[in-house]
């Protein structure tokens, strides 16, 4: 088969994501397994979350909302913007594939930063792009680089804000910069999987651009601060125009119906996932403080999850922490060699984390 399948996937490599907690009780035989490797809340959903996916799951014998219509028009009014200006997709990696297939012919551009979350390169290579890596600058994105980077055939540029291994963010008057001048026929897709966790006041207000840019797509996701990694549920805000072709390439069905009545009973949940957030952040000084007692360099974080120079082999590192049941991400398979990335955990988690590291390095 491999003689007639598309020529362009065989430059891929295959996605590995983090090991579950459950293949790694089987593979070491391990009792207590914590995974703070995908960037997952930590915490389950909440009480009133987990009553409204048990009643919807009486109705999966039915095909589900192709148009989600609940929770479009809850977020619409959340996010003050027209309803149809949203599109909801299976997990926001959906949007990323939908996007690069709409608009990317073989042998079109896609502009990338080194190291970024890898589905973006994925997507682009399978619709046979060329894609143009723009290295990072001391973890940051370099926005100069990447518009220099354009050129006739450029489609697409993918912004990670903030972006994921790095976890740094991108400022507004950097992107109002950037996008000055920038042709009006590339889209700018502005994935915001990590947005809930961002404080910053000079943070891109990405709903603004969309007044002025048609070519802006913005793309936020309920699996990292609402908790819903395992239901698939992402959604994406851009123009009428934009929304329309992606529609046209989207699955009927792509959401199932217990990630829709979950993510809009999550929209009720303010003061639950706060907190969540506060325990993020104060988890994360907990964390900088430990790397600093153990003499690890860090990168300064906006997500829930921090990239760690552990200053040796870090396949090694992670071989050795997943052995004393600690899952956390290799970094060398993305190109940032001696580094690891952390999610944080809970306080018990990370305490754990720390302990063991400490112990291994
Ligand atoms: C930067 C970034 N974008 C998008 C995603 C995809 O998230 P999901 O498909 O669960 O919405 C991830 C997940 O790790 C991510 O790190």
């Amino acid at each position: 088969m491999k003689s007639v399948a598309k020529k362009t996937i065989f430059s891929i490599k295959p996605y590995i994501p983090g090991k579950p907690i459950s293949e790694v009780k089987r593979e070491l035989g391990l009792k207590e397994v914590i995974k703070l490797a995908s960037n997952e809340n930590p915490y389950p959903p909440s009480p009133k979350v987990l009553k409204a996916i048990t009643q919807a799951a009486k109705e999966v014998n039915r095909y589900p909302d192709g148009d989600c219509f609940y929770l479009r028009s809850a977020l619409a009014k959340r996010l003050k913007v027209n309803p149809r200006q949203l599109i909801f997709s299976n997990g926001s990696d959906e949007l990323i594939v939908m996007a690069v297939r709409a608009f990317v012919d073989n042998g079109d551009e896609v502009i990338i930063a080194k190291p970024s979350f890898l589905i973006y390169e994925i997507a682009s290579k399978i619709e046979g792009a060329n894609i143009k890596n723009i290295p990072l600058k001391d973890f940051s994105y370099d926005l100069d680089s990447m518009k220099k980077a354009v050129t006739k055939k450029t489609k697409i540029i993918f912004l990670g804000n903030p972006d994921n291994p790095s976890g740094t963010y991108l400022k507004d008057q950097d992107v109002a910069k950037f996008l000055r001048g920038l042709r009006k026929d590339i889209l700018v897709f502005f994935d915001e999987a990590y947005y809930e966790y961002v404080d910053e006041k000079d943070y891109v207000d990405s709903l603004g651009l969309l007044k002025n840019y048609k070519n802006v797509i913005v793309t936020r996701t309920f699996s990292k601060m609402y908790g819903l990694a395992g239901l698939r549920i992402g959604y994406g805000i851009a123009n009428l125009e934009l929304v329309d072709i992606l529609n046209r390439i989207r699955e009927p069905f792509n959401v199932n119906s217990i990630a829709q009545v979950a993510a809009l009973a999550c929209l009720n949940e303010n003061a639950y996932y706060k907190d969540i957030a506060k325990k993020v952040k104060d988890q994360r000084e907990f964390l900088y403080k430990s790397f600093d007692r153990l003499g690890l360099e860090f990168k300064k974080s906006y997500t829930n999850f921090i990239l760690i120079n552990v200053k040796s082999d870090s396949t090694l590192v992670s071989q050795k922490l997943l052995k004393k049941g600690v899952i956390v991400r290799d970094m060398s398979s993305w190109g940032v060699k001696n580094f690891i990335r952390v999610s944080i955990g809970t306080q018990k988690e990370n305490k754990k984390f720390i302990k063991v590291l400490g112990e291994i390095l």
